[in-house]
């Protein structure tokens, strides 16, 4: 199992590989669960040589506890790989090899993507988040990449970026991975009480009611629904909730044909931040 920390090491393994082979990259923080390994497999069944990232990437943080409370767990990481497949390479590079001079991230115009939900309470996380991504494209030059529905907004902004910075790699989303109570998984969940992991998956519950809703009620309607709901729950504090068209993001009240929307979602259990969202039509 090929584990590299620099850009050189990367740089001497990726340049052995013939260029007709295809590449999949799969960019993780690493405290990986199986949200992350339903990525690497698609990853492996698409691609002859599948490389997946480990990287806490300060630059996407606006919250310094967040950022050091962020598990690192990488012997485990490098072991559930390797259970995948021992052909996959890792790159878990140091901070000071990503950002050698300044922890800074690059700004971009996302046209607005940027603006709203995650955007909204996270400043600047996105331009963290395209920061490392826009590398690792540069470093890797993959002919795919992976990026999960659980950060359906991320998973818009890297289409995006994609698209702005006109970099040929074929961005794949990938199904939203859930604990056996629905809540989706996630890094973060490994510090909740268990009785609180387990009372949260109140989040799944009433993104399927919301759908439910969906084909009856206003976008307005919905969201009062909501806000009571967490009003009347004790364990989880509602930071939003959105009923967004998926190709702008923005925010809808009213429905129009032949557009899709999804259902967006930001709750507080623990002091933990949980997001998840779910397709409505
Ligand atoms: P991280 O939170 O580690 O997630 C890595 C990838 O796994 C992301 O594309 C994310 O959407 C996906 N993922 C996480 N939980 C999932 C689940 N329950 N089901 C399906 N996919 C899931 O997202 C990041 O890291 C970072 O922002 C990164 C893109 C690596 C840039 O630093």
């Amino acid at each position: 199992m090929l584990v590299l920390k620099t850009k050189k090491e990367l740089r001497d393994e990726l340049i052995k590989i013939d260029a007709s082979v295809d590449i999949g990259l799969v960019p993780t923080m690493g405290a990986l669960h199986l949200g992350h390994v339903s990525l690497i497999r698609k990853a492996v069944s698409q691609n002859q040589y599948v490389v997946v990232s480990i990287f806490v990437n300060p630059t996407q943080f606006n919250n310094v506890e967040d950022l050091e409370k962020y598990p690192k767990t990488l012997d485990n990481d490098v072991h559930l790989i390797s259970s995948i497949s021992d052909q996959i390479l890792i790159f878990a590079p140091s901070v000071s090899e990503i950002y050698p001079t300044k922890i800074i991230h690059k700004n971009y115009e996302f046209a607005g993507l940027d603006k709203v939900m995650e955007g909204e309470f996270r400043a600047n996380h996105f331009n963290g988040v395209a920061t490392i991504v826009e590398e690792l494209f540069k470093l890797i030059q993959p002919t795919r990449a992976y990026f999960g529905e659980k950060d359906f907004q991320q998973l818009r902004i890297i289409q995006k970026l994609v698209e702005i910075q006109k970099i040929p790699v074929e961005v794949i989303g990938c199904e939203i991975v859930r604990e056996d109570h629905g809540l989706a998984m996630s890094s973060r969940n490994e510090r909740l009480s268990a009785t609180i992991r387990q009372k949260a998956g109140f989040v799944y519950e009433t993104l399927k009611t919301a759908k439910e809703k969906f084909g009856m009620e206003s976008a307005t309607s919905i969201k009062d629904w909501v806000s009571k709901k967490f009003q009347e729950n004790e364990n989880l504090k509602l930071e939003y909730f959105e009923i967004a068209d998926v190709e702008t993001l923005t925010p809808s009240k009213k429905k129009i044909d032949n557009t899709k929307y999804r259902a967006f979602i930001a709750v507080y259990a623990e002091q933990v931040r949980l997001i998840d969202n779910i397709a409505l039509n």
